[in-house]
């Protein structure tokens, strides 16, 4: 809201998705996953993506988070074109602005919880005494600073989601995207 005589200040969005489209496919099997979809999210928005199974949700978050390409339209996280960014782009991105908590989770096995979590900080190039530190502070916002020093196979399901958690909300990340992230809590 501006008010009258101030100039208006434009807010950018965090993600905007433009006419986005994904066809999975093609020919007999072709499938529209997404059709025209337009979505702006702002800083400090939550917003939840609803829909019967097979609707299109993973894909729009795979897409949003840059790990999958629309067939049209276009995808902009902070001001950038992922459908144009270049590798080395979509990987800064993907480490240092997006979180993203996959459905499976995905962490990694040989990694402790502490460990997984810090690793994208590490990425970053962050010290590794920094990164640690940084883990175990998310760690224990999420109720899971007893099991930061165990393996994955070593914790509940319930604990393993909300481990992926922390590693998507470790470091400033401005747009976080969860895949049904409450389904094992
Ligand atoms: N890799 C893929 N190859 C072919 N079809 C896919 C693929 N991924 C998803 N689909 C299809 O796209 C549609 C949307 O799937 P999805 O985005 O996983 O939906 P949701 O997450 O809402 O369950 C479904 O019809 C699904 O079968
Ligand atoms: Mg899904």
């Amino acid at each position: 809201m501006s008010l009258p005589g101030e100039p208006s200040r434009a807010v950018e969005p965090v993600l905007r998705l433009e006419s986005l489209t994904r066809v999975h496919g093609s020919g007999a099997t072709e499938v529209h996953a997404l059709r025209g979809i337009d979505l702006d999210v702002f800083p400090g928005e939550l917003v939840a993506v609803m829909g019967p199974s097979g609707s299109g949700k993973s894909t729009l978050l795979t897409i949003a988070g840059g790990l999958d390409l629309p067939t049209a339209g276009r995808v902009v996280v902070e001001g950038t074109d992922l459908t144009t960014a270049s590798r080395k782009e979509l990987a800064a991105l993907r480490r240092r602005s997006i979180g993203y908590v996959f459905q499976d989770y995905n962490l990694i096995p040989a990694l402790t919880a502490v460990e997984n979590v810090a690793l994208p900080r590490e990425l970053d190039g962050v010290s590794a005494r920094r990164a640690r530190r940084e883990a175990l502070t998310a760690l224990e916002e999420m109720g899971l600073g007893h099991i930061a020093d165990r393996f994955p196979d070593e914790v509940s399901g319930g604990q393993q989601q909300r481990v992926a958690i922390a590693r998507a909300l470790v470091g400033d990340r401005r747009l976080v995207l969860a895949d049904e992230p409450t389904g094992a809590l």
